[in-house]
């Protein structure tokens, strides 16, 4: 895709009734990106996910997510993205495996593909043995790898994760989050992921957008190696994004 944007939001206003939840929004993230979105609670971070995957449309300005409008042309996206979010969302009734392919299955995966396509990402997100368990047999920690394993398996062009890794222990979600980000790389895959900790997003993106309440750009920044290289260079970082968060008054 090169300079275009993957996923586009142009002055993009959403309202609830009369509360207004994201504001003359305007973000994109390119292909290959992994950015992160944090924010207060209640500043809109889940209603740009929503307006992203197309489960709520905006009222006034654009979304484009690879040049298709998410909340219209539904099947042009079909199978191009994959969600995860703070709650897994697996079926009780089916095991780790069953559960990992159960996204392919809807996307009509070819039959003989989808139990070792299922089994290897498994595999790649450390579940290796646990593929017969049932969801109540598996921790928080294996759940959410289940979780990822399962949006990961249809081999979607973007992720959007809405605090996939913030009911962890902070260990548990630390070894995810690096492996996840790894995978994210390895595959070339562009990922938008919502956190409330700030280290989430330290650790894994590109880019950091500190969304003010309703929904506007605080903040934007970007992280390079040599940032990630530099001790002092983090904190700074770290406090200029609590400070972004907020203080309140500003
Ligand atoms: N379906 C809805 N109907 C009415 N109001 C809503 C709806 N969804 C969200 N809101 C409101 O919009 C605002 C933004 O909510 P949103 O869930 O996007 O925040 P958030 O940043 O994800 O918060 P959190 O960090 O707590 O998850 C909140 O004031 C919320 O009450
Ligand atoms: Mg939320």
């Amino acid at each position: 895709m090169g300079e275009t944007a993957l996923l586009e939001l142009d002055n993009v206003t959403k309202r609830f009734g009369s509360h207004i939840a994201v504001d003359r929004l305007t973000m994109s993230v390119h292909q290959g990106e992994i950015v992160a979105l944090l924010g207060r609670t209640g500043a809109g971070k889940s209603t740009v996910m929503g307006l992203l995957m197309g489960s709520i449309g905006c009222d006034e300005g654009g979304v484009r997510v690879a040049g298709k409008d998410p909340s219209r042309d539904f099947q042009a996206l079909r199978g191009k993205m994959s969600v995860s979010f703070q709650t897994d969302r697996l079926l009780p009734w089916r095991t780790a495996l069953e559960n990992v392919e159960l996204g392919m299955q809807i996307l009509d995966f070819p039959k003989d593909q989808i139990r070792p396509k299922a089994r290897e990402w498994l595999r790649r997100v450390n579940l290796h043995g646990a593929e017969d368990k049932y969801v109540h047999e598996l921790s928080g920690g294996m759940r959410q790898r289940v979780s990822l394993a399962r949006a990961l398996a249809v081999d979607p062009e973007l992720l959007l994760l809405d605090e996939s890794f913030s009911q962890l222990d902070h260990v548990t979600s630390q070894v995810l989050r690096r492996d996840f980000a790894q995978i994210v790389r390895e595959y070339h895959k562009t990922c938008v992921f919502v956190t409330h900790r700030i280290d989430d997003a330290l650790e894994m993106a590109d880019r950091i957008f500190v969304l003010a309440a309703p929904a506007s750009v605080r903040l934007e920044l970007r992280l390079s190696a040599a940032d990630r290289a530099d001790p002092a260079r983090m904190t700074q970082i770290h406090d200029q994004i609590a400070a972004a968060i907020g203080g309140p008054d500003e």
